[in-house]
């Protein structure tokens, strides 16, 4: 079984490195490359496939092409109209998923950060916030709000879910704002069951600006950045608010890589034992 990552830059791409993990554990036999995607992405795609290719991961930023790409999509690609996962079925089409945000639900399900009707604030209206809504929703969440310091990306995003009513977006300011304003009244008030950090700011070393009582009132805190040492600013600093439930994003890199795995194969490894092993392999010590 031959499998890829497409991308690019792609050279730092760890895919190869958790999928030999994967097919360590659980004792499969297939290869995992890096595939620079320099020419159109339908090109390289196709060439991957015609020369036996099984299934690819597919990364920035090429995951819009891949959408095209697809012969068919299921529903989270289509709702984050990106695929991150290709697979080549028995009649030779291409079947398109998007395992990013049924990865985080994973993760978070895992972390115990998804109570049941969970009421979520995700920050940020990027690619990587408009591909966690669906799977949000399918797995329960009873509010959805997308905050954005401009707000008509979030806007935008939030009308795709119209139908829902479940999905709401905001200015930044105005979030805090309002919220602001309303936790000082009530002491005990929740702001959000969980807050999900998905701007890039970690990325910068920046904090998104966020009314530190919104965090300090939240049940959870999840950022989908992560770093090698572990945590980012932004875990970090809701720590320090008092947030006993934080986490970053690499539970969420290795549950997409272990969906994407288990459509290709009907296997699924142990997903904390790999967490644990990249994290050692981030630190040298692997
Ligand atoms: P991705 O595909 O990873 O989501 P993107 O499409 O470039 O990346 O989107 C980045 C998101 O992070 C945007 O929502 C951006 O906010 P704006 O639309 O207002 O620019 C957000 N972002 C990046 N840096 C930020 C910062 N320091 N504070 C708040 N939001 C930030």
């Amino acid at each position: 079984m031959h499998f890829a990552v497409l991308g690019n830059p792609i050279a730092h791409s760890l895919s190869p490195v958790i999928h030999s993990y994967f097919a360590k554990i659980l004792g499969l036999k297939l290869s995992y490359e890096r595939i620079l995607v320099a020419a159109p992405f339908a090109k390289v795609a196709a060439d991957f496939f015609a020369a036996g290719g099984a299934g690819c991961n597919v990364t920035v930023p090429c995951k819009l092409e891949a959408c095209a790409f697809a012969d068919s999509l299921d529903d989270n690609a289509a709702a984050a109209g990106a695929v991150n996962t290709l697979k080549r079925n028995a009649d030779g089409t291409i079947s398109g998923f998007n395992t990013d945000g049924p990865g985080l639900v994973l993760d978070l399900k895992r972390l115990n950060m998804l109570p049941d009707n969970a009421r979520i604030l995700i920050v940020g209206a990027g690619g990587a916030a408009q591909g966690i809504v669906q799977p949000l929703l399918n797995a329960g969440a009873e509010q959805i709000t997308l905050a954005n310091r401009h707000a008509a990306k979030a806007v935008k995003i939030a009308a795709k879910f119209a139908s829902s009513s479940k999905v709401n977006a905001v200015s930044l300011n105005t979030l805090n704002e309002g919220q602001a304003a309303h936790l000082a009244r009530h002491h005990y008030a929740k702001s959000f069951d969980l807050v999900i950090n998905a701007t890039s700011s970690s990325l910068q070393h920046m904090l998104p600006p966020l009314e530190p009582l919104i965090l300090q009132r939240a049940g959870a805190a999840y950022d989908l950045m992560y770093t090698p040492q572990g945590g980012t600013i932004f875990t970090r600093c809701c720590t320090e608010l008092g947030l006993k439930h934080c986490a970053d994003g690499i539970g969420m890199l290795i549950a997409q890589a272990a969906l994407s795995l288990e459509l290709w194969t009907g296997q699924r490894p142990d997903i904390a034992q790999a967490i644990a092993y990249l994290q050692r392999y981030l630190q040298g010590r692997a």
